[in-house]
């Protein structure tokens, strides 16, 4: 796991812009999107450099991690028009390209399922985007989810639905949710997961230096050959090992400067 430690959160989106611009500007890239603040400074940045650096989108295929049960995908709540309002509609990914999951369908557990095999038949993800929730989640896999699980519909942490809620303003928060899974997440070639402030600085620790567990559903990402963590100072202020990441990745940017 490779953990890059920013002095703010714009940084910390311009370190994940780099990552996922390396994949878009190799040909046609299967990206894996994230919702929720934390990715919000890459969106930003991407869209930045689509517009003044000719950065295109427009080979890309896109995939949401995951969608609350019950919405259709134009409400406004919903995880697709969260996307589509962060990134998509600012870039020239085409629209035809976004898949997510149907929180509307009738049959939940036959839609997760869909949703799994049609990853694997775009070729797989090349670099997936994650956030981190305060209680370790990735995705919508809350504590105890299996490391191997697939795209599933599954039950809201209370946490999870406390966090959220400032998004449901006078509604409730759906309870169910599709999410891929955290074997799904894992197959992804990439992984980047981003993470600001001192309120995931718990779960940043457990998640680099805890023990893999489903516990810590983000822990699974130890397991992956080529996970990049990239964190604010206050994301990271729980860490141990701060003084070694800061001197791996000084020598790391030392080597590509090359
Ligand atoms: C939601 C999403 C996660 C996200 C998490 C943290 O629960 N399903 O993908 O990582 O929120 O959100 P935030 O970045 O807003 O703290």
């Amino acid at each position: 796991m490779q953990v890059i430690i920013c002095d703010s959160p714009e940084q910390v989106g311009s370190r994940a812009a780099d990552i996922i611009e390396e994949h878009v500007r190799r040909g046609p890239a299967v990206l894996g999107l994230a919702t929720g603040s934390s990715p919000a400074g890459t969106y930003r940045e991407l869209i930045r450099r689509h517009r003044e650096e000719d950065l295109s989108f427009r080979d890309a295929t896109a995939f949401t991690l995951d969608e609350y049960a019950g919405l259709p995908l134009d409400h406004e709540q919903s995880y697709h028009s969260t996307i589509r309002r962060e990134f998509l509609d600012d870039v020239d990914l085409p629209l035809s390209r976004l898949f997510t999951p149907h929180g509307d369908a009738e049959d939940l557990r036959a839609e997760a399922a869909r949703y799994d095999t049609a990853i694997r038949e775009a070729g797989g993800i090349h670099v997936q985007l994650l956030g981190i929730g305060a209680n370790g989640h990735i995705g919508f896999n809350e504590p105890t989810s299996s490391l191997t699980s697939r795209t599933r519909v599954k039950t809201l942490a209370r946490i999870t639905r406390s966090d959220n809620a400032r998004f449901f303003p006078g509604g409730e928060v759906p309870q169910l949710c599709l999410t891929q899974g955290l074997g799904t997440i894992s197959e992804a070639r990439q992984a980047v997961l981003v993470a600001i402030g001192s309120n995931k600085a718990a779960a940043v620790r457990a998640m680099v230096e805890g023990p893999v567990s489903a516990f810590c559903p983000a822990s699974v990402l130890q397991l992956h050959p080529r996970a990049v963590v990239v964190l604010d100072r206050e994301a990271a202020s729980e860490l141990q090992l701060t003084d070694y990441y800061h001197r791996a990745q000084e020598l790391n940017d030392r080597l590509l400067a090359r």
